[in-house]
């Protein structure tokens, strides 16, 4: 047998200051697990990878807030995030921390790495010393005026109104985010730099062929390219993070490692985790990061584009010793309820609300139905209505149920003997074949709209053919629409399978398959005759405006 060729799938690493909304799910959880899923179908060895991002000051600011420890509030949001992917389906090989001993030895080592490989090096700057809480402060803390866009409340590393990254000192009129009345200092500190200007070179000439990426990641990272890249401090003054590698000798007790040059590395951390700990080969990792024909996506937002087409890389080609991206599929974001509407949004928009009002699969179905792949969309209770019922409940569930139900009445529940009709056969082939250039794409939201159609045809043809005619009139003539549509149903099936795993799985059940809908792959048949149908059931449930969005 061919070997399986490796595909990682990598999703941001989300930071535990909060619980995740409907924006987070739709620009990246659940396109990364429909991708992941897709893979997988296809035969491909696929491992799907991410965690915790429990460091940071978004996690120390929450903290502070509740008083209490970041240890504590990390503990808490990933041990929530946990039952998400659980609750929606989110198929990861492993999803872990920051916090473990394997992601700091990984850090550590990678730090040690690039130092004696000279992409590290040790200088001394003025820092942003807050005197009234009487410690240096992490950009983040820091807050001013943008120097490209004017954008009033840009953060110390980010702007994050036009996305550009910062340096501390870029910001007009800095003040610190815990005193904003207080005259900040700046005072001489030491921190560890990443040479970038070095690895300038080596970053464009594997971005610049990289044309199958979204226009706006590669516009934006050939441009940041381009415009030349500055060495930046990869050390914080925090006392939470992970700790500089013991090498370095004393005195760097209260600096920590960039949040950012830490949590990226996670990718890496987490599929040796993942080899160790859950495989049982400590090697297995080497065949997603030493293959070189193994593919690596990266599903994020947009504000993560420059670390992971930037930082990221220059990491590992820094490094040397593992593989590139191939891919890095970024979302624009999906807003709530827009701030045009004037009534409520509805049933709220935190996952767990989310997770408690509706099944997996119509979240799922909602998130791509309307990602925010080219431009920002906007969530609506309203909208999510609309579209499970009418394309969900009214379209595909429809075409399901009328058939399995018109099975029992008329033929017993016994798939009849027959070949599927060349018109249906037809449209199968050509809703595969696009669904599947979509979906090799990473265009989600068009391959599904692909399946859809497909359903679409499905409900034509049974009103066309009309069944309940032909059972009195032309009993050969009935076995072939029947035949035909459970053989379009079936393949329709395949093709929603990564994006409602719950609902294809128990449709396959009620195909009266008695094997798993993974276990066959990525597989297109008829119905086999005399294969015998179990009583239906509805695969969706038709929804009501709850009284907020209704009023
Ligand atoms: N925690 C970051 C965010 O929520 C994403 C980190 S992605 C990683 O924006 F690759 F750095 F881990
Ligand atoms: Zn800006």
């Amino acid at each position: 047998m061919a070997e399986r060729e490796p595909v990682l799938v990598c999703t941001a690493w989300p930071y535990a200051n909060g619980s995740l909304h409907v924006g987070h799910l739709a620009g990246v959880y659940v396109p990364a697990d429909v991708f992941a899923r897709y893979q997988r179908l296809l035969g491909k060895d696929v491992l799907m990878i991410s965690g915790t991002d429990a460091h940071g000051t978004p996690v120390t600011v929450r903290a502070d807030e509740e008083h209490t420890t970041p240890a504590e509030v990390a503990a808490r949001y990933h041990a929530e995030f946990l039952t998400y992917w659980r609750d929606l389906g989110v198929s990861y090989d492993l999803y872990t921390t920051t916090t473990t001993e394997n992601h700091k030895d990984v850090v550590q080592d990678e730090f040690m790495l690039l130092l004696d490989k000279q992409l590290l090096y040790k200088a001394s700057s003025t820092g942003f010393y807050d005197p009234v809480a009487r410690r240096f402060l992490p950009d983040t803390y820091i807050e001013g005026e943008c120097p490209y866009c004017h954008y009033p409340r840009a953060r110390g590393n980010q702007c994050e109104n036009c996305g550009r990254l910062l340096e501390p000192e870029d910001l007009i009129n800095p003040y610190s985010r815990l005193n904003p009345d207080a005259q900040l200092e700046r005072r001489a500190t030491e921190h560890f730099y990443f040479d970038l200007p070095k690895l300038e070179n080596a970053l464009l000439g594997w971005a610049r062929p990289m044309t199958h990426w979204r226009p706006n990641v590669y516009r934006f990272t050939i441009n940041f390219l381009e415009g030349g890249l500055q060495p930046r401090a990869i050390t914080r003054d925090l006392s939470w993070g992970v700790p500089l590698p013991p090498q370095v000798g004393p005195g760097w007790d209260d600096r920590r490692i960039y949040v950012w040059f830490e949590a990226c590395s996670g990718y890496l951390s987490a599929a040796i985790e993942w080899a160790r700990d859950i495989r049982g080969e400590p090697q297995a990792w080497e065949r997603w990061w030493k293959d070189p024909a193994c593919r690596q996506y990266y599903f994020i937002g947009k504000d993560n584009i420059p670390f992971h087409t930037v930082i990221w890389p220059a990491i590992l080609v820094g490094r040397g010793d593992v593989i590139l991206p191939y891919d890095v599929p970024a979302n624009e974001y999906m807003n709530v309820g827009g701030q045009k509407a004037s009534k409520s949004a509805g049933v709220g928009s935190t996952v767990p609300q989310l997770l408690e009002a509706f099944d997996p699969d119509a979240i799922r179905y909602y998130l791509i139905a309307n990602a925010p792949e080219t431009a920002d969309t906007d969530y609506t209770e309203e909208d999510f209505v609309r579209r499970n019922n009418d394309e969900l409940v009214a379209t595909w569930g429809n075409l399901v149920h009328r058939t399995l139900s018109f099975m029992q009445r008329a033929f017993e529940g016994v798939v009849p003997e027959h070949t599927t009709d060349p018109e249906v056969a037809e449209r199968v082939a050509a809703a595969r074949a696009s669904v599947e250039a979509q979906l090799d794409a990473v265009h989600l939201r068009a391959a599904l709209r692909e399946a859809l159609n497909l359903a679409r045809f499905g409900n034509e043809w049974f009103d066309r053919r009309a069944p309940w005619r032909q059972v009195r009139e032309d009993r050969a003539a009935a076995d072939a629409t029947m035949g035909s549509l459970l053989d379009l149903i079936n393949a329709a099936k395949m093709l929603f399978a990564p994006f409602l795993p719950h609902t294809s799985a128990t449709l396959h059940a009620l195909l009266g398959y008695t094997d798993a809908l993974e276990a066959r792959g990525w597989r297109f048949e008829p119905v086999p005759d005399g294969q015998r149908l179990p009583t239906p059931r509805p695969l969706f449930r038709k929804l009501e405006l709850s009284a907020e969005a209704a009023a």
